[in-house]
């Protein structure tokens, strides 16, 4: 006798954890809801913005320094490399984005495609690469201030307020501040947000091209030979500290809702970004170790800073690019907000967060108890917690978000061959394969303490599901 025919409800409960949101109910929810909802207010450009946005940051300004000692000058290598990984990803995004227009990201097509526990998984996932991240790259902004401040006036924040307990201090005031700046703009409106945000991302953007411009008149071949003096490990290591800096490009998949033509801009501002920012890359790291030889700026903290000074002698050139960090990272900040509150409002409306992150203000059309919310928690997150590994936790999570993105796009396209798509992955199916063997490749890569909290963090986010989501998700059928 089958076990199934005998306990209904047990078949019942299972079904409900692998049951699809089909990609027409999503697209008709959003239809339906319509002028009621979050406001269409973006286009390509903001939504391009977007992505860098949350992509160009902490990165490029600390990783080279960091990733220079392990390749020498193909350092440029490992920025390619990690593009291109990241390439396998972005085009799947793009794909999804283009066929599955809603916000959410990755927590909708995997909604769609792999069922709700997998997508409450993939939304647990994303919350470290959103929620989690944005409070550390919060902490790094204090950081900036702290040398934009001494590097000008003179003057440092006191440990005690420039550091959560735990870390020396009583909490981190700047990365506090940052965090409400953020929400406080975010409340005005999608469009006031998104108009700031491309200002930012147009003057970071100047100032590594200021950057660019003075490091490449400073270029000597000789500084580049030999090329790849730590062979190509060299290059795998530097690509996978490269990573991190690509992460964000997904970013424009949280606007679903409020872009004004999401099937057609979603994908284009997807790859745009991703092909924006390794450009200014490659560049700025050609630049920097064409400027020096390589050995003067391996470790530095500073290294775009010091290229500048040892290549210009003008200390001034520091202050600029401490700048340029801390707009860059400011812009981080926001963007990487705003798609925290979009994607706990796409878990909202589905039921398996509370209904309060889906609530839309009349008046401002935007999810104003939802940022309000986030942003609190967020900068509270920033100010009192030493993040240490959970931060370290965010590239699994992302990683893990990706993987399950390039899977959906192989069922998708099995399941629904008939889909419009206004983007389609070049050389399917062998992208989406390679999507997930980069990202599992990438995963191993990190180390085992890294492994055992992110297990701790999904172990907390199923508890979350079985006593929250489960019981009210909008799917369920009582049993
Ligand atoms: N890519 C983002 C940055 O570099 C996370 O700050």
């Amino acid at each position: 006798m089958s076990t199934v025919s005998a306990d209904p409800g047990r078949t019942a409960r299972r079904s409900q954890l692998f049951r699809l949101k089909p990609v027409d109910a999503i697209i008709a929810q959003q239809e339906e809801e319509g002028g009621h909802q979050l406001r269409r207010s973006m286009g390509l450009l903001q939504l391009t913005a977007l992505s860098i946005g949350a992509t160009l940051g902490t990165g490029i300004f600390v990783i080279l320094g960091e990733a220079v000692p392990l390749a020498g000058p193909a350092v440029v290598l490992g920025f390619v490399l990690a593009a291109v990984t990241a390439l396998f990803s972005a085009l799947s995004y793009a794909e999804l984005a283009g066929s599955i227009p809603v916000s959410g990201s990755s927590y909708s097509y995997t909604y769609a495609t792999m069922g709700e526990l997998v997508a409450w998984v993939c939304g647990w996932c994303l919350m470290l690469e959103y929620g989690v991240s944005v409070a550390a790259v919060a902490v790094g902004w204090g950081a900036y201030i702290d040398d934009l401040a001494s590097g000008t006036i003179g003057a440092v924040l006191p440990e005690a307020l420039s550091a959560p307990p735990g870390d020396g201090g009583v909490v981190n005031i700047p990365a506090v501040v940052v965090v409400l700046l953020a929400m406080v703009l975010l409340l005005r409106g999608t469009s006031e947000s998104a108009r700031v945000n491309t200002a930012m991302v147009v003057l970071k953007i100047g100032v590594l091209a200021f950057f660019c411009v003075v490091a490449f008149t400073a270029f000597r071949a000789g500084n580049l030979a030999p090329f790849v003096p730590m062979g190509i490990a060299g290059v795998t290591a530097a690509a996978s500290q490269a990573f991190f800096s690509y992460i964000g490009f997904d970013a424009a998949s949280t606007a679903g809702d409020e872009a004004r033509d999401a099937r057609r801009d979603l994908p284009r501002a997807i790859v745009l970004s991703l092909a924006v920012v390794t450009v200014v890359y490659v560049l700025v790291a050609l630049a920097a170790v064409g400027a020096v030889p390589w050995p003067q700026i391996s470790g530095s903290e500073a290294a775009l800073a010091d290229v500048l000074s040892i290549a210009t002698g003008q200390t001034w050139t520091a202050v600029l690019l401490s700048i340029g960090a801390v707009i860059a990272i400011a812009s981080v900040v926001l963007t990487v907000l705003y798609g925290q509150t979009r994607i706990l409002y796409a878990m909202s409306r589905d039921g398996l967060v509370p209904p309060v992150f889906s609530r839309v203000s009349a008046r401002r059309r935007i999810p104003v108890a939802n940022t309000v919310i986030v942003s609190v928690l967020i900068a509270l997150l920033a100010g009192l917690v030493p993040l240490g590994e959970l931060a370290n936790a965010t590239s699994i999570g992302t990683l893990f978000a990706f993987a399950l993105v390039n899977v959906g796009v192989v069922l998708l396209r099995r399941t629904r061959p008939d889909l419009p798509r206004t983007f389609r992955t070049p050389l399917y199916p062998l992208t989406p394969v390679l999507g997930v063997a980069f990202c599992v490749l990438l995963v191993f890569g990190l180390g085992s303490a890294t492994w055992l909290v992110f297990l701790a963090w999904m172990v907390v986010g199923l508890g979350v599901y079985f006593a929250y989501g489960y019981r009210h998700s909008a799917l369920r059928t009582e049993v």
